[in-house]
């Protein structure tokens, strides 16, 4: 018998992430925020002059993404952007490991997201709330309520499939 390997809602997956080649806008995008985060951990001026750096690297990636992910949000390693357009995220929603955001997504308030959570396109998600492990959210739903893990919630407004 074949098993299925699940993917983790724990340990971040960072290939999930990787720039494949210079037009990849969607891990380009996550990458200036990782960059940016890690310089801004460093003390001194080479923390400062990088940090700046990746802050119009972001800038770019966003014009072209016409996304807005914001640069000092909590987001678990593993995040994958495999259409990134139209996505907007609140600033005080956190994402766990390996989930992943189709387009035209948008996440208002202070959502807390787990890990490994799929992200249908168009989906609106409107917080505060909280979506459990391994969670999926169907294409154009409206998310209003909690979502519990392993639930999969389709419709306007969702509920569990
Ligand atoms: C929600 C989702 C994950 C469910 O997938 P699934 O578990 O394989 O579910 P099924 O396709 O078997 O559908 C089960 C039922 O839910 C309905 N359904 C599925 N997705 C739905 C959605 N987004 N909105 C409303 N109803 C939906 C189906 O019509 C079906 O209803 P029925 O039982 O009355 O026939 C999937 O349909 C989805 O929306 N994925 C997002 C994919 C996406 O955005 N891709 C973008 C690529 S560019």
């Amino acid at each position: 018998m074949s098993e299925t390997v699940e993917i983790s809602a724990e340990i971040p997956d960072w290939n999930r992430e990787a720039v494949r080649c210079f037009w990849d806008p969607g891990p380009k995008l996550i990458r200036s925020i990782r960059r940016y985060q890690d310089a801004k951990s460093r003390s001194g001026i080479w923390g400062q002059i990088t940090s700046k750096y990746w802050v119009l690297v972001h800038r770019f990636w966003s014009v072209i993404t016409q996304s807005e992910i914001h640069l000092h949000m909590e987001i678990g390693g593993g995040l994958m952007l495999p259409h990134p357009t139209g996505i907007i995220l609140h600033p005080d929603c956190t994402l766990g490991v390996n989930c992943l955001i189709f387009q035209q997504v948008t996440i208002s308030n202070a959502v807390k997201v787990g890990g490994h959570v799929d992200f249908g396109a168009g989906a609106k998600i409107l917080g505060p709330l909280q979506i459990d492990d391994h969670a999926a959210i169907g294409a154009n739903a409206v998310v209003t309520r909690d979502v519990k893990a392993h639930e999969t919630w389709v419709g306007i407004p969702a509920k569990p499939l």
